[in-house]
């Protein structure tokens, strides 16, 4: 004990999307997914559990932790604690260098990262696909950020059989992911939420039919380095879930009459990105569950793409972040806490 472990993860983005659950209370998928790590944005988070302290202790971006966000993470910590068979509360301390909830998925890399930091600080020693399971039980999608690179979450049929493995490492493609930021405000309906209502649109059974093909399509294009097959079943994929939000709803949210993650920001940007294909511009868009939108082109069109951006995007040079695929989740130091 008292050994405090720091350790960082990458936020995925989902190129085959992650929407429904089988199994709430474990974030057993319904379906499998693929994601890539994105190398520009990071949560490192620190550990240390202390003999005798009374409560878990949670800082996030320099705040005091409060509500769920405090009651998710100490839920987490209490996973470590009964595998390591430990009672001692925790120090947290967690920063995201990327605005949360605004479809940078932050509880993937904090889930990742505070798996990571908290099994090591623990005593545990997890193997990747151990620590896959544990971070998918804290956030879904956090299984994803385990591994490094590529990463496809095997949906499973049970706890010990859904948890993401690599699919191809970083160097295998030097894509260029280019996360637009047009809002940094947090959406108003959260993921756990939207999975919950994804079963009352009409599309999703439909859209259930797909995802086997479109995942395999995914594959071979990712594979083979395929970008213009990556790209349009990407985009394609992406519209699809956006549906099912936009045709579902939630017994509790009566004033809801659908989920539109989308923004008017994003609708303006969809149709940029179809006009600059037209004019030979090889970019495609992907949105998670939020309003910013991820951009995928190759090294060749960057510099045209920034410039495009710089017009259409509010503010000088407008807000985005340029990733290439990143690595699993790592540890940054452990070192032993000096008693206070
Ligand atoms: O892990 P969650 O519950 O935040 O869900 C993530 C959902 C999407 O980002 C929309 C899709 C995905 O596969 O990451």
């Amino acid at each position: 004990m008292n050994l405090r472990v720091t350790a960082a993860a990458h936020p995925n983005l989902a190129l085959v999307k992650y929407w429904g659950n089988a199994d709430e209370s474990l974030n057993i998928p319904v379906n499998s997914s693929l994601s890539v790590n994105l190398s520009a944005a990071r949560t490192t988070t620190s550990v240390v559990f202390v003999p005798g302290q009374r409560r878990d202790e949670v800082t996030i971006d320099g705040h005091a932790a409060r509500g769920e966000a405090y009651d998710r993470v100490v839920r987490h910590l209490d996973r470590v604690r009964r595998l390591a068979g430990i009672n001692h509360r925790a120090v947290v301390e967690s920063d995201n260098d990327f605005p949360a909830s605004a479809g940078i998925a932050s509880s993937a890399s904090a889930f990742a990262a505070l798996s990571l930091a908290a099994s090591k600080a623990a005593g545990l020693s997890l193997d990747e696909r151990q620590l896959s399971i544990l971070a998918r039980k804290g956030s879904g999608s956090a299984c994803r950020s385990v591994p490094g690179g590529f990463v496809e979450w095997v949906a499973g049929s049970g706890d010990d059989s859904s948890y993401g493995r690599q699919v191809a490492p970083p160097s295998h493609w030097d894509l260029g992911i280019t996360t637009v930021i047009l809002d940094e405000r947090p959406k108003v309906v959260s993921s756990a939420e939207g999975h919950r209502a994804a079963r009352t649109s009409p599309f999703y059974q439909a859209r259930l039919k797909t995802l086997p093909q479109t995942l395999e399509v995914v594959r071979q294009a990712l594979l083979a380095r395929d970008f213009r097959a990556l790209g349009q079943a990407v985009e394609r994929e992406a519209v699809s879930m956006h549906v099912v939000t936009m045709t579902s709803y939630l017994e509790e949210h009566p004033w809801l009459s659908g989920i539109y993650y989308w923004q008017p920001e994003t609708c303006a940007l969809i149709h940029a990105v179809q006009a600059w294909r037209r004019q030979g511009l090889e970019v495609y868009f992907t949105i998670d569950a939020g309003h910013n939108v991820h951009l995928l082109c190759q090294d060749e069109c960057r510099a045209e793409l920034e410039w495009q951006l710089d017009q259409v995007l509010p503010g000088p040079g407008g807000k985005y972040l340029v990733s290439r695929p990143g690595r699993g989740v790592w540890i940054v130091e452990a070192q032993e806490r000096k008693a206070p």
